[in-house]
């Protein structure tokens, strides 16, 4: 997948409106695999699509569960899994877990007891990182029942091998020890493969040391429960799982929702708490105060800092509250996911916040004390940190900063709190950018969470960074300016297809491309729709799809002729304006640098030969099957220039400022770079990226 190196937001100002959460993590993987397990079929409704299920999904299909997943348009999607009875449909299989320690340490549970019992041999591994996660502690559990394990690289981490003959017996008479102080995961792997060795007697599981991290082990208790299995438990020392007499414990509920996720609402509340100031809160849907998963009681820890929560059955609407935030002293080891959102949040406090119990960050997707420590000094803040702790007194003076995120979703996430600098109650206010280095890491558990921030966070208008890329028809800057709004993550302004949109809505309403007036009225109410996603390059004219017919030449043509009458320009200026949004746009047209965005902080004039745009046009229409003839073609290029340079309204012309770009002899990713090699250096952190401070 194509990774953009680094997001900027700009600085932010406020916060309002609606974010729909992807599923729990924590409950999509253990649904997963239980429903793995199961005889029968199961549909998941609510299922995170990200990293961390893919992978799980990926290692269910490789073992023989079917998986399908339906997308009907106007329906929730969902996936069906149809699970393996207890009994395993293959013998050998190698499965690559990435860095998903929630499919890691059940799956090798699992398949542990399966190869002794059933036989096989199943080698788990992931990538470097998950190699130096700790997952001898459940190795050291498994071994005394008789599994075979092997572990392939530094002994106490994955990749591992478990091996096994058929009719092999789980020694289960003596209660299984398991150490529960390091990660509460080993105790949940156990708990979910365990039930494989029921037939004939009771198992018991001791803990050893205090369990850490309890209320995901509720949650493992709980998704058992929907799948059959009633675990009886002595306080968090010891549980015992009831014999099943020869029947395959799991059954199937057949269906099940799975809640938005907990730990991703921490964001949206955070986020409420410190910018929804303006009357609207930020309400968060998919997961609500009655929810199962722990990290809800990040709740109760807002609120102590000063947010204004209330919530229902799956919803959550937060605003600020308590202005400066308060600094805090928590022990936090109820909700060590979401702890980490307690921490950005303490950057906007009026004392110190001080959370403890949270020594399982050291062995996460990164040592996250340290991490958060590097990067909320960078900010400006004074941290200081110990074994189990990190405290942080919030910046007096705040930092330019390009955050690295150590390929931790958390860390990029909770960084993102930081660009809403400006509200700070410090003097002067701040109003700084905030680079975030590698955003896609959030894929592991929200892919589109900076969507989703942004679609809530606002901005000034003069704070949103602007490049123009203005020139004459054919000379590339469509497929320029795509490329540059994608390598940085910003929004596109095609403002051709706005007039050629005009100019079709025109012909269709039977109104000619000269009545000026008639056609500005089309123009100003416009119903232009631009897909999104999946539906990105596709455009939509008044519901109708006109994605094909927007890019004919005779629409050109049509557009060339409604764009030289000032009253329409007049009529699209507003609607140009308004694609000026978080965190920046990428405009293209003839007068994006003059006319719309004079101010704009980078400014590109393409140019090429008539000739090669001529050429260029050729292959285009060859390509698509359509007859063409270069000599005529270059003659309709330069009458459309001629009347795009004479024009009275707004003709094309470089703006005073405009860099020119002759891309004759360049190719597409030759002609990015330049513009991307511009704007870095015209960006607030070319020094901290020239500098080597904050390596990608
Ligand atoms: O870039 P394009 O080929 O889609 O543009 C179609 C016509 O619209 C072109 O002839 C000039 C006009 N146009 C304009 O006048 N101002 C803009 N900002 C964009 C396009």
């Amino acid at each position: 997948m194509f990774r953009i190196p680094a997001l900027d937001l700009p600085p932010l100002q406020a916060a309002d409106g609606t974010v729909h959460l992807p599923g729990s993590k924590s409950i999509s993987n253990r649904v997963l695999l239980l429903a793995g397990l199961a005889e029968g079929s199961t549909a998941v409704y609510g299922l995170l699509d990200s990293d961390d299920t893919q992978v799980m999904l990926a290692a269910l299909g490789a073992l023989g569960c079917g998986v399908r997943r339906e997308e009907d348009p106007g329906r929730e999607p969902v996936t069906h899994i149809t699970g393996l009875g207890g009994r395993l449909r293959v013998s050998t299989a190698s499965l690559f877990l990435g860095n998903a320690g929630t499919a890691m340490r059940p799956l090798a549970a699992t398949l542990a007891v399966l190869a002794t019992t059933q036989g096989g041999r199943f080698d788990l591994s992931g990538v470097a990182r998950m190699h130096e996660r700790p997952i001898g502690d459940l190795v050291d559990a498994l071994r005394p029942l008789g599994c075979d394990i092997a572990e392939l690289g530094t002994p106490g981490y994955p990749p591992l091998r478990l091996t096994g003959q058929a009719g092999g017996r789980l020694n289960t008479a003596q209660p299984i020890q398991v150490r529960g102080d390091v990660s509460s995961q080993f105790l949940t792997a156990l708990l979910l493969a365990l039930p494989l060795a029921t037939a004939d007697s009771d198992v018991v599981i001791e803990v050893q040391g205090e369990l850490i991290s309890k209320p995901y082990v509720e949650i493992t208790l709980n998704m058992l429960t929907r799948f059959g299995i009633a675990v009886q438990r002595e306080g968090w020392q010891r549980f015992t799982l009831p014999c099943s007499n020869g029947a395959s414990p799991y059954r199937s509920p057949g269906r099940i929702d799975v809640e938005g996720d907990a730990s991703s609402a921490s964001y949206f509340i955070a986020m409420g708490a410190i910018a929804a100031h303006g009357g609207a809160p930020v309400r968060i849907e998919g997961v609500g105060l009655d929810s199962i998963q722990g990290d809800i009681r990040f709740v109760d820890a807002a609120r102590a800092m000063g947010a204004d929560v209330r919530g229902g059955p799956r919803w959550l609407e937060v605003q600020r509250g308590r202005w400066p935030l308060a600094g805090i002293t928590l022990d936090c080891q109820h909700i060590p996911d979401a702890a980490m959102t307690l921490a950005a949040m303490a950057l906007y406090a009026d004392s110190p916040t001080r959370l403890t119990g949270i020594a399982s960050w050291r062995v996460k997707e990164t040592d996250r004390i340290a991490a958060m420590a590097a990067e909320l000094q960078a900010l400006g803040a004074a941290v200081d940190t110990g074994d189990d702790f990190i405290q942080v007194t919030p910046p007096v003076r705040w930092r330019t900063a390009a955050l690295r995120t150590y390929d931790d979703h958390r860390m990029a996430m909770c960084l993102s709190l930081a660009a809403f600098n400006p509200l700070a109650s410090v003097s002067p206010a701040p109003q700084l950018p905030v680079r975030i280095l590698d955003p896609q890491c959030v894929a592991k558990t929200f892919p589109d969470y900076f969507e989703a921030f942004m679609g809530l966070a606002h901005a000034s208008a003069e704070d949103i960074p602007v490049i123009t890329i203005d020139g004459p028809t054919a000379s590339g800057k469509g497929t320029l300016a795509a490329e540059v709004a994608q390598a940085l993550g910003w929004h596109l302004l095609d403002s051709g297809a706005l007039y050629r949109a005009a100019g079709l809505a025109a012909v269709a309403e039977g109104v000619s491309p000269d009545d000026e007036a008639a056609v500005a009225a089309i123009a100003a109410s416009l119903d232009l729709r631009f897909g999104q996603g999946e539906d990105s390059g596709r455009t939509w004219l008044r519901g109708r799809e006109v994605t094909h017919e927007l890019r004919l030449e005779s629409t050109g043509l049509l557009a060339s002729k409604v764009s030289a009458l000032p009253a329409v320009r007049q009529a699209l200026h507003g609607l140009q304006l308004a694609f000026r949004c978080v965190p920046g746009l990428v405009a293209d047209g003839r007068d994006m640098g003059t006319a719309l965005f004079p101010q704009a902080a980078l400014k590109v004039f393409l140019t090429a030969s008539a000739f090669e745009r001529a050429e260029r046009r050729h292959k285009q229409l060859i390509s698509k099957g359509i007859p063409a003839n270069i000599a005529d073609l270059r003659v309709d290029l330069e009458a459309r220039d001629e009347r795009d340079k004479t024009r009275s309204a707004s003709p094309l012309r470089p703006a005073e400022d405009a860099l020119l770009l002759d891309n004759s002899h360049l190719s597409i990713d030759e002609s990015v770079q330049q513009v991307l090699a511009w704007w870095q250096e015209r960006s607030p952190f070319a020094q901290a990226t020239a500098g080597g401070s904050n390596p990608g």
